[in-house]
This record gives structure tokens, sequence and C-alpha cells, in this order.
């Protein structure tokens, strides 16, 4: 099994990925680091010690990263999982380190990070010499957005940190583009985990009264599924850079996008695991 870390901001399709690789022998979670993004930081830290109790692998060390507003509880939920009763383990306690410091004593050479939520702790981390082997990213469109007409939520969250990320730690960036055809509609979250399935009231109502849609994107899972089997995601390279709204432009910088996957294998794969 290969090492993988997850920072993320949960959020339903957070939920969605922890729990996927959670239940995937392919990987090793070996922690998960928080930040602020959905909704603030005290909950989306409390959102993933009360999913790792539900998944029951308290087992997984959290460590707290970086504090910012979470402005996405319309979508999420205002507690960032749609108001459901998921109980905090007994033993709630943290890990001692931040979010930066486990990350500096935990990625090692053969670890993967996937970054779910807005990239402030990558971004630091970068800053104070952490390498980064495997790095994937949720965020970003190549002209569309989810927040702005141009910007993506993580992006947008943290544009600076967006930007530092894409021109310097080489990832695999998988875009609204993409995850956009990924939904869970209903027939699939009949087949999951029903905790799974009751987090998505806000999301789905959120979305259908906007769009015909009556289920929900899983753009955080399609991200873990590229670390847990790689080469899931089809990738391309594209010369980007990020601008102060947190867009993708045009510029100098390599970046490996997703651009397409076998939706319907990747579905079915999705169900197999989070179905209990
Ligand atoms: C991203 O923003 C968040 O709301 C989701 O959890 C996902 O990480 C999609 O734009
Ligand atoms: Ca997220």
């Amino acid at each position: 099994a290969h090492r993988l870390i997850i920072d993320t901001d949960p959020g339903v399709d957070d939920a969605f990925a922890i729990a996927l690789a959670a239940r995937s022998p392919e990987v090793d979670l070996v922690g998960l680091t928080t930040v602020f993004g959905n909704v603030a930081l005290d909950l989306t830290t409390r959102n993933a010690q009360r999913l790792l109790a539900h998944l029951g692998r308290v087992d997984v060390p959290v460590a707290k990263g970086a504090e910012g507003p979470g402005r996405a509880g319309d979508v999420h939920g205002e507690d960032g999982l749609g108001g459901q009763a998921l109980t905090l383990p007994e033993n709630d306690r943290l890990d001692h380190r931040t979010a930066l410091a486990f990350l500096a004593d935990t990625v090692t050479e053969d670890t993967t990070v996937v970054a779910i939520g807005p990239l402030t702790n990558i971004a630091e981390a970068l800053e104070s010499g952490v390498r980064f082997e495997r790095l994937i990213v949720m965020g970003g469109g190549l002209g569309l957005g989810n927040t702005t007409e141009r910007a993506e939520y993580n992006f947008w969250s943290d544009p600076e940190a967006a930007r530092t990320v894409v021109r310097e730690a080489k990832p695999i960036v998988v875009p609204l583009n993409l995850t956009h055809r990924c939904i869970a509609d209903t027939e699939f979250l009949a087949r999951v985990d029903p905790v799974l399935s009751n987090l998505t009231g806000t999301y789905r109502a959120y979305l259908s009264n906007r769009s015909e849609n009556t289920g929900i994107y899983v753009h955080d899972a399609v991200a873990v599924a590229e670390a847990i089997l790689p080469g899931t995601l089809r990738t391309k390279v594209h010369s980007l850079d990020v601008d102060d709204e947190g867009a993708f432009v045009a510029g100098n910088h390599q970046v490996e996008v997703a651009e397409d996957t076998d939706w319907p294998a990747l579905r079915a794969f999705m169900e197999q695991r989070l179905s209990v």
C-alpha cells in the first residue's frame, strides 16, 4: 500500500473522498490535514474527526491547519456536513502538530498528497521546504468557474496559494471541467453507505434549485481515486498560471491537467468501495 495524506475542508464531497481512501486497501491513509474552506477551520477539523469515527478509522491522525473564512455553508450545510448528527469520537484529541509541521514530518518520497480544499497549507509547506513527489489537487477550471464565472472555489479561496502550488509543486490538477461530469446521482446515492448519502441533502437541494441536477458532484473523490489507482484519470500538460481571482489563465508553467476518465468505470469503483 502506498502512503496517502489528504489535505481537506470537509465538506460533503470531501467526506466521500475520505471514505474512499479509508476503505481502499491500496493506500495507507497516514493522516488528514485540515484547512478552512467550505466552512471555518474548527468545523472542518471536527468534521474530519467525525468522519474518521464513522469510518472506524480513529487511528488516522488529524492535524489542524490554516484558518480563514468558510463561505460555502449554503452548499454543504452550516456545519459543512449537511447538518447530520455524526458524533465525535470519544477521544477527540488532535495530532499535537500543526498541519504544516505534520506535513514536514510525514511527507516522504513515497507519499502521495491529495489536496481537496484551499491550498493554504500546501503552499506554506512548499515555502518551508517540503517537497511533494506526488501531489494531486482538486481545483481550478479551464474557462470555467463555480464561484465566480472564471474561478473555482478552492482556488478562489486562496488564489495566491493556488498560484504557488501551480508554479512550484508540479501537481496533477483535477479541474471542474472533469468533475462536472462526475455526478453521484440519486441511484448512486441509494446504493452507498446511507450515512454518506444522508450528508448530501443540503447539497442536492442547492444544486437542484440551480440546475437539472438531482445528485451531487463528487469533485474531491475523483482526485482521491487517482491516488488509489494511478492512471484512472487521463492527463495532458497545459501551459498555465493562476490570476488574482484564482482563475486559470495562459502562462509559462507546465501543469498536468486531468481531462478525462471512464466515468462509468470510476463510478462503479466508487459505488463498490462506498457501500457497506
Ligand atoms: C471544491 O470546492 C469545495 O466546495 C468542494 O469540496 C471541492 O473541493 C469544488 O469547487
Ligand atoms: Ca473540498
